[in-house]
């Protein structure tokens, strides 16, 4: 499936026509690009699903930003351009602090929220920050990466195409993505935010650890916390059928 550009953002887009129910619009993490999320998910039968790389990432035009709500901004923008009033958003890590962002400050425009692998504060190890800052640490970096994200039973290859995949990443645009996560923290606002919401983590994850989905389970509404064992911060890749099925039970209680 090729990719489209609005508003300065490329997407992955499947519209099937007459599609019914609000699209659901996919947001990868940091360093990441649409292909982070499971296939299944971006070819879910009889929905529109439009699924992005964030501006400075895969196809999208450079520069990235720098700050989660500058993101949300962009993602805002692309949902004008496309004419979409109002869609389900999921987001991984960084995207679900854009997803969250996006709850709070354009709140008529989120019909649902699905949360993988992320949380309402997401501080980031001063050492991944320092390196992210350094081009030409870039290879270094995303092999540490992939080996923080991924769960013991992940096979080599997993590993290989998330850090290829993160090393493509333009350097500046990873240390932005890194700036903006551990600038993020909507820990005291969570109580303001009224889209349903189901959560998802590895329970294997040591980056955005089960603890930070049980905080966002306890303060959002909707039900749904689904710990996936032995997978890790990669869920999407480790358990796609897994993420794919909740993603369809969260629309099913919206449309
Ligand atoms: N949800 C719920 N609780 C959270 C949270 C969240 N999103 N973020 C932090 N907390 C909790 C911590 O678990 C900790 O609880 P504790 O005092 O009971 O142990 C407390 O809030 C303070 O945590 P934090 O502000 O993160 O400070 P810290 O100095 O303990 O640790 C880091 C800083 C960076 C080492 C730590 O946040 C970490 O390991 N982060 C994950 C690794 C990472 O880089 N992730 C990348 C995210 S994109």
């Amino acid at each position: 499936m090729g990719l489209s550009l609005a508003a300065g953002v490329a997407f992955e887009e499947q519209a099937p026509p007459g599609a019914p129910g609000a699209p659901l619009l996919l947001v990868h993490g940091a360093g990441g690009t649409h292909d982070h999320w499971p296939e299944a998910l971006r070819r879910l039968p009889g929905r529109r699903v439009i699924a992005v790389d964030l501006p400075g990432h895969g196809a999208s035009p450079a520069p990235g930003e720098k700050a989660v709500q500058a993101y949300a901004r962009r993602i805002v923008d692309l949902l004008d351009a496309l004419g979409i009033a109002s869609a389900v958003v999921s987001g991984h890590s960084m995207g679900g602090a854009i997803a969250l962002t996006l709850a709070l400050e354009a709140p008529e425009r989120i019909a649902g929220l699905l949360l993988v692998g992320t949380g309402a504060r997401l501080r980031v190890v001063p050492a991944i920050l320092l390196a992210s800052a350094d081009p030409t640490r870039a290879s270094e970096l995303a092999s540490a990466a992939a080996g923080f994200s991924f769960g013991a039973a992940a096979s080599p290859e997993l590993l290989r195409a998330f850090a290829e995949g993160m090393a493509a990443v333009t350097p500046g645009v990873v240390h932005g993505d890194f700036t903006a996560c551990d600038a993020f923290d909507v820990m005291d606002r969570l109580g303001a935010i009224r889209a349903p919401a189901r959560i998802v983590v590895g329970a294997e994850d040591r980056l955005t650890p089960p603890k930070y989905s049980a905080f966002l389970r306890e303060r959002l509404p909707g039900d749904g916390l689904l710990v996936v064992p032995g997978a890790g911060h990669m869920v999407t890749w480790e358990a796609p059928d897994a993420v794919t099925r909740e993603a369809m039970l969260l629309l099913a209680g919206i449309s």
